[in-house]
């Protein structure tokens, strides 16, 4: 049975990906910052294990817990998008939530990244995938708004490329992947899939990718995305 860890899977896309995995029969190593908070988790079959992505001392902890297991595939899942709408407008925006979404959105994929490395290189295929966004495509930019979450999208594609050179050496898979514009709590009722449809393809994804794959930004649906 294949092993996939994930991380911000309290609900919305993590959460489906959690469950879509199980159903398949994969072992789910899901994290989040509250399991007693999460009951759909806790419920899904997955063993579940607290963690906050920008929390060093936490994620070492874990990286300890989990030591010598084998990964086949950790999705980077985790994410924020502080100041939507007028309150990231041009004018004044705030600091620290722009700082909060670079230590969740692009240093913590990283140091998920260090951390479990060892796991990753004990699989025969692994796959590091990580959820950027077509946000974060500055060739698909073409207004203003969002640079708070944007930019950090940005960071993050670099993240990936620059772990997909790292790793390329050690056999891991490094994807940049779009999720869609999903209904979820960040992505609202307006938006145009459903995390089922989203997770489907994100697992279609991951499954199809191979070493040629590496260091790519591509769509739920495996369409190539500019960076
Ligand atoms: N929905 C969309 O349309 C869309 C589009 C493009 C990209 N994405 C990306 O897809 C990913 C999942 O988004 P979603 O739509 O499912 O969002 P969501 O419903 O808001 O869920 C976000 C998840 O991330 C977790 N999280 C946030 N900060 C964390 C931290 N510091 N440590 C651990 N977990 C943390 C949340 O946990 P808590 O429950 O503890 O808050 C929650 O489980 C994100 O990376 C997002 O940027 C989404």
């Amino acid at each position: 049975m294949p092993t996939v860890l994930i991380t911000g899977a309290s609900r919305g896309i993590g959460l489906e990906l959690v469950r879509q995995y199980r159903a398949d029969d994969w072992e789910v190593i899901a994290t989040c910052r509250d399991p007693d908070a999460a009951p759909d988790l806790q419920g899904s079959g997955a063993e579940v294990h607290a963690l906050d992505v920008t929390d060093d001392a936490a994620l070492a902890a874990l990286g300890r817990t989990l030591a010598g297991r084998t990964i086949d595939v950790l999705i980077n899942n985790a994410g924020i998008y502080p100041l939507k709408g007028p309150q990231g407008a041009f004018g004044d925006i705030p600091v620290e939530p722009w700082m909060e979404a670079l230590r969740t959105n692009v240093i913590a994929p990283w140091k998920v990244a260090e951390t479990f490395i060892g796991n990753l290189e004990k699989a025969q295929r692994p796959v590091l995938a990580t959820i950027s966004s077509k946000m974060g495509s500055i060739a698909d930019a073409s207004s203003p708004g969002s640079v708070v979450y944007r930019s950090s999208k940005t960071g993050v594609n670099m993240v990936i490329k620059g772990l997909s050179l790292e790793l390329e050496a050690r056999g891991v898979i490094c994807l940049a992947l779009h999720p869609g514009w999903v209904k979820t709590d960040m992505g609202g009722p307006n938006a145009l899939i459903t995390t089922q449809q989203s997770a489907t393809g994100l697992r279609e994804v991951i499954a199809g990718a191979s070493m040629a794959d590496t260091g790519t930004f591509r769509s739920y649906d495996g369409a190539p995305i500019p960076w």
